[in-house]
């Protein structure tokens, strides 16, 4: 494969000119211009014939050619038959039909499905380069397999109408207390330790250390008592602050609020103040706040069902059972943005404990797509203890989940801006469209540096264009996606088609009051 062309133009005399001798004729002697072209290639694999005399590619490289031998440029014929062998070859029992080849229209593209997802795939291109058509192209494929396994991490709602999909949704401040089979909550009880520490213990405060000791004895406290009435003292041997064990967070206020009031008996007849007197009333104030506030509700405003011992269980089988259905989306689109993170974050880990835990026998692979990954798997630095938390979960995957059977696959507009440990753990790259000197130069660096000439395709590349690279693909390529039978609802706006139409205006009062009620419906 070429990766770059040196021109470099060589002053030659003619046999004439060298004929005259140096000085004679001078005026005469015109230097003919050539050029030198040095062209630097990547050796990519060979073909040969294999044993019934028929051409076969192959990565592996036995011999290399020797400087300056004589090279061919595969031209017309020769290109087709040669991307049709590729075609064929990479047509196999697991192949996965993503398009055309640029380079030869009518060979047809496959990516290889299991190591698409076996070393976890990233999805990256410029917004409106075709991110979100491609992953529906490939969710439309798979969900035709009997037991095929996707989760959708859905940030718009892009993928709500894909009829072959189940739809699974956050609860808003609107729907809270109801139940249904697309309501998701996420009960606080799910938070282990750290999470939950994020989110309501600031760090910052000098009574932090306490804070977190007390909080934490008061919900070991409560968990050990629900398993009692539960009748599943069993469960106590194995009993920790992460275990996700249902609770009453009422309790859990009360006892802070009693130890931060508490006057205990002192010199004499009269009262002294507690141990942690006036210690917890900030954290009081939050916990309080933030249990009030609606729109964290599908946290705390559970319906009693999901306050159940079984609850955790329905709603991993809601996740996770393909027999349901083999795509499954969960809308994320009402839960705010500053707790975003640990919400996505708590799903990904509760599927990666739950594969984990599975009898290896049992185990099926399943497969989350991170789209719009720059948002809630930021880099590592200037993170805040929530978004941390949530990358340590992703970051636990990228490592380990391919043992699991846990795939990823990360989709982002912005790869400057996502964790570097999880898109290096990315080992096939599919790019499209970039146009950001910063994202492109990401992209570079995680391209093997004999590849990274490729890229200089990026930002010329056709919307629906991509350059894949990876194991899932037998040569790099560039391929022309074919647009999926669903598409997801795009939020690509034809603003003058639009403005060249008479329109009504929106209810802009009903935005407003929606805007209140932090709900569309
Ligand atoms: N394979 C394709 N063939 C033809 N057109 C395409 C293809 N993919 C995308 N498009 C066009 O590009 C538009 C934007 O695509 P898409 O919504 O997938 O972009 P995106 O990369 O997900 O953008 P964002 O980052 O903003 O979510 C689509 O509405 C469609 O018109
Ligand atoms: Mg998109």
């Amino acid at each position: 494969m070429i990766e770059s062309v040196i021109k470099s133009p060589v002053m030659e005399e003619t046999a004439e000119d060298a004929a005259l001798g140096p000085g004679e004729g001078a005026e005469l002697a015109m230097p003919h211009e050539s050029v030198l072209n040095t062209v630097r290639v990547t050796l990519v694999g060979r073909v040969a014939l294999d044993a019934d005399q028929k051409p076969c590619f192959s990565r592996s490289i036995f011999q290399v050619p020797e400087i300056d031998c004589g090279c061919n440029v595969l031209r017309d014929a020769q290109l087709q038959a040669f991307m049709n062998l590729l075609s064929v070859e990479s047509k196999t029992e697991h192949s996965l039909e993503m398009g055309h080849y640029t380079m030869d229209e009518k060979a047809v593209a496959y990516l290889d499905g299991n190591r698409l997802f076996q070393r976890h795939a990233s999805l990256l291109g410029s917004t409106g380069s075709g991110k979100s058509w491609l992953v529906a192209a490939i969710l439309e494929q798979a969900a035709k397999l009997p037991s095929s396994n996707l989760i959708v991490v859905d940030l718009h709602g892009e993928y709500g109408k894909l009829t072959y999909a189940s739809h699974l949704r956050v609860p808003g401040p609107e729907e809270l207390g109801k139940t249904g089979d697309e309501l998701l909550y996420l009960p606080y009880w799910l938070l282990n330790a750290e999470e939950s520490q994020s989110m309501f213990i600031d760090r910052s405060e000098f009574t932090a250390h306490n804070q977190v000791m007390a909080f934490q004895d008061a919900v070991l406290s409560e968990k050990k008592k629900f398993l009692g009435t539960e009748g599943k003292a069993d469960m106590l041997k194995a009993l920790t602050l992460d275990s996700p064990i249902p609770f009453p967070f009422d309790n859990v206020v009360s006892e802070l609020r009693r130890l931060n009031d508490e006057m205990v008996p002192g010199a004499g007849a009269r009262e002294k103040q507690g141990l942690f007197y006036g210690q917890f009333s900030r954290l009081l104030i939050r916990l309080q706040s933030k249990r009030d506030d609606k729109r964290y509700g599908f946290l705390f405003h559970l319906p009693e069902s999901e306050q159940t011992y079984d609850a955790m269980s329905k709603m991993v089988s809601r996740l996770m059972d393909f027999s349901r259905s083999r795509v499954r989306v969960i809308d994320f689109s009402e839960v705010p943005a500053d707790i975003l993170p640990i919400m996505v974050g708590l799903v990904a880990r509760v599927v990666y404990q739950v594969q984990f835990w599975t009898e290896v026998t049992a185990r099926k692979p399943m497969a989350i797509v991170c789209d719009e990954a720059h948002v809630y798997l930021p880099k590592k630095e200037g993170q805040n203890p929530i978004e941390q938390r949530a990358i340590e979960n992703f970051e636990k995957i990228a490592k380990e989940g391919r043992k699991y059977g846990v795939a990823m696959v990360v989709v982002s507009q912005r790869p400057s801006d996502v964790s570097t440990t999880i898109l290096s753990q990315c080992n096939n790259l599919l790019a499209l469209r970039l146009t950001n000197g910063d994202d492109q130069g990401t992209v570079k660096r995680l391209m093997p540096e004999s590849l990274a000439g490729l890229m200089d395709a990026l930002p010329i590349l056709d919307v629906g264009e991509v350059l894949v690279v990876g194991d899932c693909v037998l040569l790099p390529s560039r391929i022309r996606v074919n647009p999926p039978k669903e598409k997801p609802t795009s939020s690509t706006i034809a603003f003058w088609d639009e403005w060249k139409n008479a329109a009504d205006k929106p209810d802009f009062a009903k935005a407003v009051e929606n805007l209140r009620r932090q709900s569309r419906k």
